[in-house]
């Protein structure tokens, strides 16, 4: 079990990456640490969902120098449910729809394995169901979405709110969000960043977005600029609102 409050740290050292042998990210250096919210911005194609995909295990990268460490131990060969079960957690910019999984069962097993370190599925499915009901109010779902296919039909706004909600029930130690901003309506930004607040403390989080407006929720302890795939500044909130006056270009060109 994990204790309340531990510090967890996910070091990203000097990360090269390719795709198809052409390189996205070119050397990103960044840690995050429980109770730390790092918002990543850039440039569409700046590399931003591909460092997201690495840090979660996806197969189609190869990093060619650097490495990935979370609490000290390189993580870059570990397959992704391995690394989900070490607390990693990915809310993807277009998530997936599953036919003939329900959420339920979907996080049966996801918790049974993550949180309770498990291979058997969890056997007392009406306590799980009450657990997961309590979970569920707090992102503005009705009790019956437990019971859908994951993500099928859901609305884009839906999709994203099922993506926190697995966060609240996995409890993961570091997560990242890409663009879990992206059309949420005003209610729904608001649910998610309360949501996203109550776990920050034991919780750290790089989480990707275009946009300021969550942030004034979820306010960020660092901000990192990806452009070209090499960060190419780091800062505080305020970096954000001189990028939402002058744009990427301006901001870059001045701050050399
Ligand atoms: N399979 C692939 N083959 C070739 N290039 C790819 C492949 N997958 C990704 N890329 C390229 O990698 C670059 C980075 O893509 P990525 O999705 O990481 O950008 P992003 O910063 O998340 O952008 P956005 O803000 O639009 O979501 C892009 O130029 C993209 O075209
Ligand atoms: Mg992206």
């Amino acid at each position: 079990m994990k204790t309340k409050n531990e510090t967890n740290t996910l070091e990203i050292k000097n990360l090269h990456v390719e795709i198809e042998e052409k390189e996205i990210l070119s050397g990103i250096d960044i840690t995050i640490r429980t109770n730390e919210i790092h918002a990543l911005m850039g440039p569409n194609g700046a590399g931003k969902s591909t460092l997201a995909y690495v840090i979660a295990g996806h197969p189609k990268y190869k990093i060619t120098k650097g490495d990935i460490l979370l609490n000290g131990e390189s993580i870059i060969d570990l397959e992704p449910d391995e690394r989900a079960r070490k607390g990693i957690f990915l809310s993807f910019q277009y998530p997936l729809e599953i036919q003939g999984i329900t959420m339920l069962n979907f996080l049966r097993t996801a918790y049974s394995r993550t949180v309770l370190n498990k291979d058997n599925e969890l056997e007392d499915v009406e306590k799980f169901s009450k657990y997961l009901n309590k979970k569920i109010k707090l992102l503005g779902f009705s009790d019956e979405f437990i019971n859908r296919y994951l993500n099928v039909g859901f609305s884009g706004g839906e999709k994203k709110r099922s993506e926190i909600f697995q966060m609240l029930v996995l409890k993961p130690k570091i997560a990242i969000l890409d663009e879990t901003d992206s059309g949420l309506d005003i209610d729904a930004l608001k649910l998610v960043a309360k949501a996203v607040n109550s776990e920050k403390a034991n919780l750290g989080i790089l989480i990707i977005t275009h946009y300021n407006r969550i942030l004034e929720h979820i306010k960020p302890t660092h901000v990192h600029i990806l452009v070209n795939g090499k960060i190419a500044k780091s800062g505080s909130h305020e970096l954000v609102h001189q990028l939402e006056a002058k744009g990427y270009k301006a901001l870059l060109e001045n701050s050399t």
